[in-house]
């Protein structure tokens, strides 16, 4: 026992006795006095483990136990998960000299995390942590039929692979290039009537509509009608407010659903249902339009037309392509308008960009093939991704699915474990000046965001790895081409960086900025599809 766990056992209990001798005399005194001595008993037990409550239990024998905070009796350390729950949790596994591996508690959940490179590529890579812990919402909305939560056996795998080779193979990505810079000149249309009726734009609604559209013509191809885009629209922005939305159930299980004080779980029951029947829908639509003549221009079509063998039952089609248009959207989104943020602030690198695609591209429009030319462009989405991370815990845990070490500790099964990237992309002694946007930093080192270095994996790494990843950075490049091409982008009101963490890490204040059209672009026709 640690002599401040018997100073406070000692303390406590005599404040205890003492409220229990002054207590009114009409009080139940065995009860006061019963109460008095358990009280401190309990929180003593719980601050001896020092990862806190949920760690309780956990028989380490001669193995070392992590460093841990011990948080709030059965809270744990729940009221460090609000929207900077990244900062905190890195400002944490500092003050305890716990990068490698921080213990803690989050209601009865016990979850490690890490802050380092070495023990990052520990979780992220080893077999023993190729699960995630499935909330209670993610399987009400289907998602443990989909490939983010689908446990890692031969139906996983299935879907994995029928993702890589008809939603985000090199040859998909480049058939959809047609949809993906249609979709881009239509937000640049867009972005100029706010311009004309308003002199600004709000960026955040022109790109989440246009990462939908794009989404969506990928998944089920072009043939969605107004209403059925306007319903999708509607489902996908309940479901993040529902995933995102704290729930009681899944960290206190066996209080069963009477914690439930934001009917989470009543909410996503009917969403399912809707999301259930309305892509039903589509997919019977599709098959009586004859799945044999059409091109296997997208995803459902695809999924129709699997050989006997790969065949997926209705149910689970509907949970692939819900989960495709749910992940495919936001983060696209949300990662644009933190780079659109930085180039507002930094006119320079800004123009520096420009002068890269007059170089390189010159007037006509920009398309993927020039984007590997593109080196700056490039290293500018790669210093977004590193100082303002779209999911800077890698949004979706993992859970160790048996007893494993990581370094010289000891994480028994059961366990979540995150990895805290931004705490990883802001450390001093990985990253030189970390807190300074310096997209040079990538021109002078070639550093892959795609998994393989664990300094800067913005997409997670291993067997879970982000299979969107190709896809998200070709759309995210093109768009930022296309919009560097046809607008300066400067701002009259105070561009706030202040961020906020729900499903994806947001802008707190969404950006609000001014577009001006280049003008010697305009002349020599770049502007065209404006
Ligand atoms: C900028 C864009 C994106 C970012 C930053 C991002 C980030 C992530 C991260 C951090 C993970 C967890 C990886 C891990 O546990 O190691 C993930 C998983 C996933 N992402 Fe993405 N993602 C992006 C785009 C996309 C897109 C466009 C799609 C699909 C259309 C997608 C679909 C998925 C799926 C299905 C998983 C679950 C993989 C599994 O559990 O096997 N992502 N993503």
């Amino acid at each position: 026992m640690r002599p401040q766990s018997i100073a406070i056992f000692f303390i406590l209990t005599t404040l205890c006795i003492l409220a229990a001798i002054l207590a009114p005399s009409t009080w139940p005194w065995p009860l006061l006095f019963l109460l008095s001595a358990l009280l401190p008993l309990f929180l003593n037990t719980w601050l001896v483990a020092p990862g806190g409550f949920a760690w309780l239990n956990v028989r380490f024998g001669n193995y070392a136990m992590p460093p841990g905070v011990i948080g709030w009796p059965l809270l744990g350390s729940l009221p460090l998960m609000g929207p900077l729950a990244h900062r905190k949790l890195a400002g944490l596994s500092k003050s305890c000299g716990a990068d490698r591996l921080l213990a803690l508690s989050i209601g009865t959940t016990p979850v490690v995390i890490s802050s380092h490179p070495d023990t990052a590529r520990e979780i992220l890579c080893g077999s023993a942590f190729s699960d995630r812990p499935t909330k209670v919402s993610a399987r009400l909305l289907m998602f443990e039929r989909a490939i983010g939560f689908a446990p890692s056996g031969e139906y996983w795998r299935h879907l994995r692979r029928l993702a890589a080779t008809h939603m985000f193979s090199p040859r998909r990505i480049a058939a959809m290039e047609g949809l993906r810079s249609c979709v881009a000149d239509k937000m640049m249309v867009e972005v100029r009537k706010e311009m004309e009726v308003k002199g600004m734009v709000r960026l955040r609604g022109v790109l989440q509509r246009g990462s939908l559209e794009s989404i969506l013509g990928s998944v089920f191809g072009s043939e969605l009608s107004r209403g059925d885009k306007e319903e999708l629209v509607e489902m996908v922005s309940e479901g993040y407010e529902l995933i995102w939305r704290f729930n009681w159930e899944d960290h206190f299980p066996l209080l069963g659903g009477l914690l439930d004080f934001h009917g989470v779980s009543r909410r996503c029951r009917v969403l399912a249902m809707r999301v259930k029947a309305l892509v039903g829908k589509i997919i019977e639509e599709k098959r009586s339009s004859g799945i044999g003549e059409s091109k296997q221009d997208n995803f459902l079509t695809v999924l129709l037309s699997l050989p006997q063998e790969e065949t997926l039952t209705d149910s689970d089609a509907i949970a692939v392509l819900w989960e495709m248009i749910f992940r495919g959207t936001d983060v696209v989104a949300i990662l644009l308008e933190w780079i659109m943020a930085r180039l507002v602030l930094h006119p320079d690198i800004q123009a520096k960009a420009q002068q890269e695609l007059n170089l390189h591209v010159g007037a006509r429009p920009v398309r993927d093939i020039d984007i590997p030319k593109l080196q700056y462009l490039q290293a500018i989405v790669k210093e977004v991704l590193r100082m303002h991370p779209p999911g800077p815990l890698l949004s979706w845990a993992r859970l160790a699915i048996h007893d494993v070490h990581i370094g010289k500790f000891f994480v028994p099964a059961g366990t979540t474990a995150m990895v805290n990237m931004w705490a990883i992309a802001h450390n001093e002694s990985i990253w030189k000046d970390p807190w300074a946007f310096r997209p040079e930093r990538f021109c002078e080192e070639e550093v892959s965001v795609m998994g393989s270095d664990l300094r800067l994996a913005p997409f997670g790494s291993g067997r879970r790895v982000c299979p969107g990843r190709a896809l998200g950075l070709a759309t995210v490049h093109l768009w930022l081409a296309k919009f560097l091409q046809g607008f300066n982008w400067v701002s009259n009101h105070p561009v706030h960086l202040s961020e906020c963490l729900r499903l994806s890490m947001e802008m707190k204040k969404p950006l609000i900025c001014q577009a001006i059209i280049r003008q010697h672009h305009e002349s020599d026709g770049i502007s065209h599809s404006l």
